[in-house]
């Protein structure tokens, strides 16, 4: 099968002021993918997936389905498919759980559509269908988490960037959430994810790449990751 690059990041580097976040960052992820990117606190991780969605000034190109995406503002890249599950899940606290994937939604044009992916999303979290007139703040940490993928899903994606979905989440829970990404991805839909925790992420993912103060200093299959000594004796020790 050939492989064809659904995103394709060269040579990105970004900057806060004068602190440079991003080095020349080159990836790529194939429609089908999930690819993973791993490194500690600061690396860089975050701010490469708010390139990728137009969040923050980057130089370099970002290309997604053939289109340069690395100059379009957030709103546009949702637009083209690209979704967000941000750091800390980000979803809106006072709103009902129908109202924040409601607002998920807001470039679907046709109420059937709205609806379809409605459905999609209480097939996968069934918890949060249970929960549709909770207000967003009262959910637990995995409840939150899951109405985050739930919400970026609603836009009908061809990308899911999502950021540290773990993070603060009880292992079991943890375990729930990469399973629902796996099965995601069985069911077609291309994934980046950005981890702290390397073992969970390369145990899904079939490509990673190793971030360090925003350089990318390794990339490889998964399962060599999970066995290259550079990577155990830094990340999963
Ligand atoms: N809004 C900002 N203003 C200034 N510097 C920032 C800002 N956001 C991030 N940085 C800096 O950019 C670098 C990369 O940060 P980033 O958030 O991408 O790291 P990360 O890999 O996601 O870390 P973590 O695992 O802690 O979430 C860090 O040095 C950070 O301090
Ligand atoms: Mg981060």
């Amino acid at each position: 099968m050939t492989k064809r690059a659904l995103l394709e990041m060269s040579q990105v580097s970004a900057y806060y002021d004068q602190i440079q976040a991003l080095q020349d960052i080159s990836l790529e992820v194939n429609m089908g993918e999930i690819v993973t990117l791993v490194g500690s606190n600061g690396a860089g991780k975050s701010s490469t997936l708010k390139a990728i969605c137009g969040q923050i000034k980057t130089s370099g190109t970002i290309s997604f389905l053939g289109n340069d995406i690395s100059k379009l503002p957030p709103h546009q890249t949702a637009k083209l498919g690209v979704a967000h599950v941000p750091e800390g899940r980000r979803i809106f606290p006072k709103l009902t759980v129908k109202e924040n994937l409601e607002m998920g939604a807001f470039q679907l044009k046709s109420k059937k559509d709205i609806e379809q992916q409605m459905e999609l999303v209480y097939q996968y979290f069934p918890r949060v269908k249970e929960r549709l007139h909770q207000k967003g703040g009262t959910m637990s940490g995995g409840e939150q988490q899951m109405l985050a993928i739930g919400r970026a899903l609603m836009s009908k994606p061809s990308i899911l960037l999502l950021d540290e979905p773990s993070m603060g989440l009880a292992p079991i829970i943890v375990e729930q959430i990469f399973e629902i990404i796996q099965e995601l991805n069985q069911t077609g839909m291309t994934i980046l994810l950005v981890e702290q925790n390397a073992y969970q992420a390369l145990s899904i993912a079939h490509r990673g790449y190793v971030i360090q103060t925003g350089k990318i200093i390794l990339t490889d299959s998964a399962q060599n990751l999970l066995e290259n000594k550079q990577v155990t004796e830094a990340y999963l020790a």
